[in-house]
């Protein structure tokens, strides 16, 4: 039996709850496809803190290094808000991304018909969304030196640059016309070239990228007409290609429209690595309380199984059973309506896992 090894960081908040029940999730997968799973847990972000003065031990970055794939929950919490930038819980999550070399963000925006009516727009835009962001994660002003706060003529001087070399924008470009490829074949390039060099550089290199992809559209947006973009006309897109700090704004407006930020698994994917966990963050609100939304994690280790594991067929099983559970009414407080079976964290797992039984049977 094929043996896979997952690296499990369960983070902070409600992390732990969305993790356990992925995991539930994947056992179940495995069994029903003859694939075991074997996981392994490590620290990080605020519970790393906690535990080991650092929110990126380095046994953290060790285990993902030796493992097949990672999920993580979600990191940070009002705790730990007011430690400086560099001891933060988020500075777990970038640095894993920089050790794994995860140059690929990939974040689906969906809508799902069951919960249209939660999208705040109107039902006629939002029909029939389904695109996804490829968001450069390892470079641009994220990480981009010099940094810093200085000091000239006796003032306080904030500095971030901007910076991308030609290679960096070339991989994570390939990587989108090759997923534009396996879905609609439209391919937006999103930058701010009528003002930045950067841009300018990264509209040139997509130009050279799509010679390779002459069955692939192309289309150019500037960064502030694709934000306006998304909200008129969210289904003309398939797939959205920028740069890390253009590339997380967007994908924040983009998960609002579906309506259910719950609901929005990513992947995060380097040439070796790869790393997968929910959009949302660790809602400390309602950690504990067992109504945390599982389906984002779920969905991502429904991505897991299509990038990491190959296991594609496993992978649309998955996403048609959260359909179904969603079309049997079942819901979490966060996309509850009137009328509909209101399920905390568990008794959505256990609905998820009943459909994929159901439909793998069929
Ligand atoms: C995200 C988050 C992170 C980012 C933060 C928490 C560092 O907003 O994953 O989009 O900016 O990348
Ligand atoms: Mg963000």
């Amino acid at each position: 039996m094929p043996a896979f090894k997952v690296a499990v960081l369960e983070g902070d908040g409600i992390g732990p709850e969305v993790v356990s029940s992925a995991l539930k999730v994947l056992e179940e997968m495995g069994k029903l496809s003859g694939v075991d799973f074997v996981f392994e847990k490590a620290l990080i972000g605020g519970s790393a803190i906690d535990q080991k003065g650092t929110p990126l031990p380095q046994e953290t970055v060790e285990l993902c290094l030796n493992s097949d794939a990672v999920l993580l929950g979600a990191v940070g919490g009002p705790k730990w808000d007011n430690l400086p930038t560099e001891q933060r819980p988020e500075k777990g999550l970038l640095g894993i991304r920089k050790a794994l070399d995860l140059y690929a963000n990939l974040r689906p925006a969906k809508v799902y018909e069951p919960l249209i009516a939660s999208s705040p727009l109107k039902e006629e835009v939002a029909r029939g969304t389904d695109f996804v962001v490829v968001r450069e994660l390892t470079g641009d002003v994220y990480y981009g030196e010099p940094r810093g706060v200085f000091f000239q003529d006796g003032k306080r001087v904030g500095v971030n640059t901007m910076k991308y070399t030609e290679d960096e924008i070339r991989r994570v470009v390939r990587k989108a016309f090759e997923i534009a490829r396996q879905r609609k074949r439209k391919l937006t390039s999103v930058d701010k070239s009528n003002v930045l060099e950067v841009s300018g550089l990264w509209k040139t290199v997509v130009e050279e990228e799509a010679k390779s992809y002459p069955d692939v559209e192309l289309e150019h947006l500037y960064v502030d007409n694709c934000a306006m973009q998304i909200v008129r006309r969210p289904s003309s897109f398939d797939v959205i290609v920028t740069g890390n700090i253009f590339g997380d704004i967007l994908s924040d407006e983009a998960a609002v429209i579906t309506g259910s930020l719950g609901m929005l698994p990513s992947a995060s994917l380097g040439d070796k690595y790869a790393l997968y966990e929910p959009v949302h963050g660790s809602a400390p609100d309602i950690a504990g309380k067992g109504v945390a939304n599982p389906i984002a994690t779920i969905l991502s280790v429904g991505m897991m199984l299509r990038y990491s594991f190959g296991l594609k067929k496993e992978a649309d099983f998955l996403d048609k059973a959260v359909e179904l559970t969603l079309q049997q009414g079942y819901r979490t407080p966060d996309i509850y309506s009137e009328g509909c079976i209101k399920v905390g964290t568990e008794g959505m797992t256990e609905a998820i896992i009943q459909a994929v039984r159901k439909l793998w049977q069929e």
